[in-house]
């Protein structure tokens, strides 16, 4: 096994614990999207990762689509600000759409995409969250339909997720060490 980065505590979900979640996950996608042809929107950057495991676990036809949104900056906390980076280049009217995401925290992220999806005439518009941020006495604003697993409420690096655009590409789900971010 990969040594640990000197910069995580802990590892959350290791490489075959993501491995299991994503075929998982790619059945239960598979079983509802059968007939529909969806289109696939991955959220920038931190589903790249999970995306391109997740769209070769769909046994059916999809389309994928990429949009870009910062909701964090550089910072450590959502600022509930979400900033369209780049949009859609595919017209969603009458489609099934699936956004990919990594990390559900607030969901405030999700719940604007959604909004603005089912605007532009989308048939409907689901979830797939990797993650699902679990914060004491807070509710998320989306309950996502698909859900990869729930994680503390740690400052979580790998697998797409970053801090400061590092981490992205460790393989596994670790908590950052505070010393690193404080
Ligand atoms: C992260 C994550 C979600 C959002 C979730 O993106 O990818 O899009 O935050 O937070 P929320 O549920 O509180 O809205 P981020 O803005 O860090 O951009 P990135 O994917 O490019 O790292």
């Amino acid at each position: 096994m990969e040594a640990l980065h000197p910069d995580v505590s802990e590892v959350v979900l290791s490489e075959q614990d993501i491995k299991d979640i994503v075929a998982r996950m790619g059945k239960e996608i598979t079983a509802d999207y059968k007939d529909k042809n969806p289109l696939v929107v991955a959220v920038l950057k931190g589903a790249v990762v999970f995306t391109a495991d997740i769209m070769r676990a769909i046994d059916c036809p999809i389309a994928i689509d990429f949009m870009a949104v910062s909701s964090y900056g550089d910072g450590v906390k959502s600022s509930g600000v979400v900033r369209i980076v780049k949009d859609l280049d595919t017209k969603i009217e009458g489609r099934d759409v699936l956004i990919v995401e990594d990390i559900l925290d607030s969901g405030l992220t999700l719940s604007y995409l959604i909004r603005m999806l089912e605007a532009r005439g989308a048939k409907s518009v689901n979830v797939a969250a990797f993650l699902v941020k679990d914060v004491a006495g807070k509710k998320p604003a989306v309950h996502p339909h698909y859900v990869g697993s729930h994680v503390p409420d740690e400052f979580i690096v790998g697998y797409g997720l970053d801090y400061a655009e590092r981490y992205r590409n460790l393989p596994y789900i670790g908590i950052l060490k505070p010393e690193v971010y404080s």
